[in-house]
C-alpha cells in the first residue's frame, strides 16, 4: 500500500480512441444526444482523469478510458425523462440551494410499507412541504443483523418485502412528478460479508480477495490499528475481524460482518462507478455517499479524510456529470470542521465533488445550546466554521437516524471559558436525563470508557422534553417542550441549505419504548429513534389543539415562510451576531439587495434583544408571524423559545 499521496499531473482532452469509442456505443443514439454527451465528456475528462491519478497513478488512464464506455452503455439506457431532467438542472444548476427545499428522511418500511406505499403517501409529503426525500438503505441486505440495511448484499436488487427494481424507478417517476428527489444511500466503504465479491473472496478467487483488506496475520492490523478510533467499541471493538473460511484478517471498520473495500484497487472503481450509474437510472437524484471518509486506509493516520477520498470521489462525481449529470451527490463525513469542508470541494477540487454534506457541528451546537441555555459557544464554533463554497450546501438537520456524538471542539470551549470535556459530559448526563432537572430521555450509545464518550439516541421529541411532559400530564411543560422542538427546526431551517426532518419529528413522536423487541434490534438502541408511523396518529395533524397539529402545523408554516425568503438561498453564508445577550443565538443572512436577521432564545425565560445590535435598520417585519416585533425603548423582546425572522417591513 503506497503510503504519499501522488500529485497528480492535470489532464487535458479525451484521448481519440477514447472519444472514437463512445462514438460507436453511442451510434444508434439520437445526433443531438450524443453530441450532448461527447461535449460532456470533453468538460469531464480532465476532472475523471486527474482524480484517477491521484489514486491509481499509470493505471489511471486506462480506469478512465473503462469507465467512459460504462458511462456510454449506461447512457443508452437512460429514459427520455430523465434525460429531460439532465437537461432541467444544467438549466438550474442551483435548485438544490433554492429556499424551497426541504427533505425529509425514512425507512420504506416503517414509513408506509413498502415502496408502492410510500407512492400513496406522496400527498403527505407535499403538504409538508418536502422536496427531498431520502430513503433508508433499501438495497438486499445480508440475512440478520444488517445495520438498518447498511450491511448490503446485492446492489442491485430492492429489499424484497419493500418490492422491486421496478418499483423503485415508478416510485422515483412519481416523486420527480411532484417536485421531489429521490435520495438513496451508496454504501461504499464496506458490503456485507455475504456479498458475492466478500463469499468469492473467502472461497480464494483472487481477484475478490483484493477487493478487501485481508492480512495473513496481526503485524499490519496491529500496526494500523496505533492509530485507529474505534467507531462502535460497545458492540463491535477493534477494526479487523477474523475470517475462518478466509484464513485471513479482514478490516471491519464497522461490524464484523461490514467488510471495507479495497479502494487502492481500480477495480473496485469500476464497480462502483456501474452502481453510481445503475443508480441514476433508476431516478435517484441524490446519492448520500456513506461513510465516505473512511475509504482510503494509510497507516499512522486515522485512515479517514485521506486525499485520495476527494480525488474518487472527484472521479465518480465526473462520471455520473458525463452519463447523468442531474445526479448529486452528498457526503456522510461525520468529521471535524477542517477536515469536513474538503468534502463539498476546496482547492483543486471545488465544484467537483459532493454538493451536499451534512452540517453536524450545527445540529450538536443546538442540542447543546438548549442545554446550556446559552448560544455563547454555539457562534464561536460557527463563526470558526470555514466557509462552504457557494455552488454547495449543507444538509442542517436536528437529529437523524444516527445517535448523536458530541462533537464540541476543545478549543471552541475553551474561547468561551468552558471545558470541552467536562460540556460534552454534561450533555450526556443532560441528554440521558440524569443531570438534575433535565426532561430530555435519550439513552446512552456506545459508552467508551476509554474516551469518556457517550453518545445519545433519541426521536427529537424525546430530547426535547415532550415525553417527560406528557409522562407528567404537566401542560406547561409541554409547551416549553414543544417550543424547544420546533425552536430546534427553526434554527434547522434558518442555518440551511437542505433543512432535514427526520421521519415522525413533524408529528413530535416519542422514542419508540418497543425498540428492542426485535432480537436483530435489541443491541442497538437507535432503534429507540426509528419508529414506525403510526398513521392513526398523525391523523390528528388535522386537528387543532393536539400536539400533533401544533407541531405539523408550526414546522409546515416555517417551511411555506422560508420558501418565500431569498435570503435562504443555500449560497449566502449565515453571519453570526456577537451574542449581546447569551441566552440568544442571532445570524444574518443576506443576498444582492436582501437581509434576514434570524433571532432565537435558546432558554424559557423571556429575552431581550437591542435593536441597535440589528444588522437592520427602520421598521421591521417578523416574517413568522407577519406582525412587527414586539419592542419598546428600543429593545425587542423574544418570550420562551421565540424566534423571530427579521425583515425590513
Ligand atoms: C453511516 C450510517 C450509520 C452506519 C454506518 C456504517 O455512518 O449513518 O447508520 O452504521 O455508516 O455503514
Amino acid at each position: 500500500m503506497r503510503n504519499d499521496p501522488v500529485v497528480p499531473v492535470p489532464a487535458t482532452a479525451a484521448p481519440f480512441a477514447v472519444v472514437q469509442a463512445a462514438r460507436t456505443a453511442l451510434a444508434d443514439e439520437p445526433e443531438h444526444d450524443r453530441t450532448v454527451f461527447l461535449t460532456r465528456l470533453d468538460r469531464h475528462w480532465p476532472d475523471l482523469v486527474t482524480g484517477l491519478r491521484a489514486a491509481y497513478d499509470g493505471r489511471a488512464d486506462e480506469v478512465a478510458s473503462r469507465v467512459v464506455q460504462q458511462a456510454a452503455s449506461s447512457f443508452t439506457q437512460r429514459s427520455a425523462d430523465l434525460r429531460l431532467l439532465d437537461l432541467r438542472r444544467h438549466v438550474e444548476p442551483d435548485w438544490f440551494q433554492s429556499p424551497r427545499m426541504l427533505g425529509y428522511a425514512a425507512y420504506a418500511d416503517r414509513f408506509a410499507g413498502d415502496l408502492r406505499g410510500v407512492v400513496e403517501r406522496i400527498p403527505y409529503l407535499r403538504e409538508l412541504g418536502v422536496t427531498y426525500l431520502h430513503l433508508m438503505p433499501l438495497l438486499q441486505p445480508r440475512p440478520g443483523p444488517d445495520d438498518g440495511g447498511y450491511a448490503v448484499m446485492d446492489y442491485r436488487r430492492v429489499r424484497e418485502d419493500l418490492g422491486t427494481v421496478e418499483d423503485l424507478s415508478a416510485l422515483a417517476g412519481a416523486l420527480r412528478a411532484e417536485g421531489i428527489s429521490l435520495v438513496l444511500d451508496l454504501v461504499l466503504n464496506h458490503v456485507a460479508a455475504e456479498h458475492e465479491w466478500a463469499r468469492r473472496a473467502r472461497a480464494g478467487e483472487e481477484r475478490y480477495r483484493s477487493y478487501f483488506h485481508l492480512f495473513g496475520d496481526r503485524t499490519e492490523p496491529d500496526a494500523f490499528e496505533a492509530t485507529l478510533p474505534e467507531v462502535f467499541p460497545d458492540f463491535a471493538p477493534g477494526s479487523f475481524t477474523w475470517d475462518e473460511q478466509a484464513g485471513t484478517w479482514v478490516w471491519t471498520t464497522f461490524n464484523a460482518w461490514q467488510w471495507d473495500l479495497n479502494w487502492h484497487n481500480p477495480e473496485v472503481f469500476c464497480e462502483f462507478a456501474d452502481l453510481v450509474l445503475f443508480l441514476a437510472n433508476a431516478g435517484v437524484e441524490v446519492l448520500r455517499l456513506d461513510a465516505i471518509a473512511f475509504l482510503w486506509k494509510r497507516l499512522g493516520t486515522d485512515c479517514q479524510n485521506q486525499p485520495e477520498v476527494h480525488a474518487l470521489t472527484q472521479a465518480l462525481r465526473a462520471v455520473g456529470r458525463i452519463a447523468a449529470p442531474a445526479l448529486l451527490f452528498k457526503a456522510e463525513a461525520i468529521v471535524g470542521p477542517q477536515q469536513l469542508v474538503p468534502y463539498l470541494g476546496v482547492g483543486a477540487h471545488a465544484g467537483k465533488v459532493s454538493d451536499l454534506a451534512y452540517h453536524n457541528s450545527a445540529m450538536v451546537h443546538v442540542w447543546s445550546s438548549l442545554a446550556a441555555r446559552d448560544a455563547r459557544l454555539m457562534t464561536t464554533a460557527l463563526r470558526r466554521f470555514p466557509a462552504k463554497p457557494t455552488t454547495t450546501a449543507w444538509c442542517t438537520y436536528v437529529r437523524c437516524h444516527d445517535d448523536i456524538g458530541w462533537a464540541i471542539d476543545d478549543e471552541d470551549a475553551a474561547a468561551v471559558g468552558w471545558s470541552g470535556p467536562a460540556h460534552r459530559a454534561f450533555l450526556s448526563d443532560f441528554y440521558s436525563g440524569v443531570f438534575e432537572g433535565s426532561d430530555a430521555r435519550g439513552l446512552v450509545f456506545q459508552e467508551n470508557p476509554a474516551t469518556g464518550d457517550r453518545r445519545i439516541s433519541g426521536t427529537a421529541a424525546s430530547l426535547a422534553g415532550v415525553e417527560v411532559a406528557l409522562e407528567r400530564g404537566d401542560d406547561a411543560l409541554l409547551d416549553l417542550a414543544v417550543r424547544r422542538l420546533l425552536l430546534a427546526h427553526l434554527v434547522a431551517l434558518g442555518l440551511g441549505g437542505v433543512p432535514l426532518v427526520w421521519m415522525g419529528d413533524e408529528l413530535a413522536l416519542r422514542n419508540d419504548q418497543a425498540w428492542a423487541d426485535d432480537p436483530e434490534h435489541a443491541g442497538d438502541n437507535r432503534w429507540a429513534h426509528r419508529p414506525r408511523m403510526p398513521w392513526e396518529l398523525a391523523a390528528r395533524r388535522a386537528v387543532e389543539g393536539t400536539l400533533e397539529h401544533r407541531v405539523f402545523t408550526g414546522l409546515r408554516h416555517a417551511v411555506q415562510v422560508r420558501a418565500g425568503q431569498p435570503t435562504m438561498h443555500a449560497s449566502a453564508e449565515p453571519e453570526l451576531l456577537d451574542p449581546v445577550n447569551p441566552a440568544v443565538l442571532g445570524f444574518a443572512r443576506r443576498v444582492p439587495g436582501s437581509v434576514l436577521v434570524a433571532l432565537h432564545n435558546m432558554s424559557e425565560h423571556p429575552q431581550e434583544w437591542p435593536a441597535s445590535e440589528l444588522p437592520l435598520e427602520g421598521a421591521l417585519v417578523d416574517v413568522l408571524s407577519g406582525e412587527p416585533p414586539e419592542a419598546q425603548g428600543g429593545v425587542l423582546h423574544l418570550g420562551a423559545y421565540e424566534v423571530l425572522w427579521l425583515v425590513p417591513a
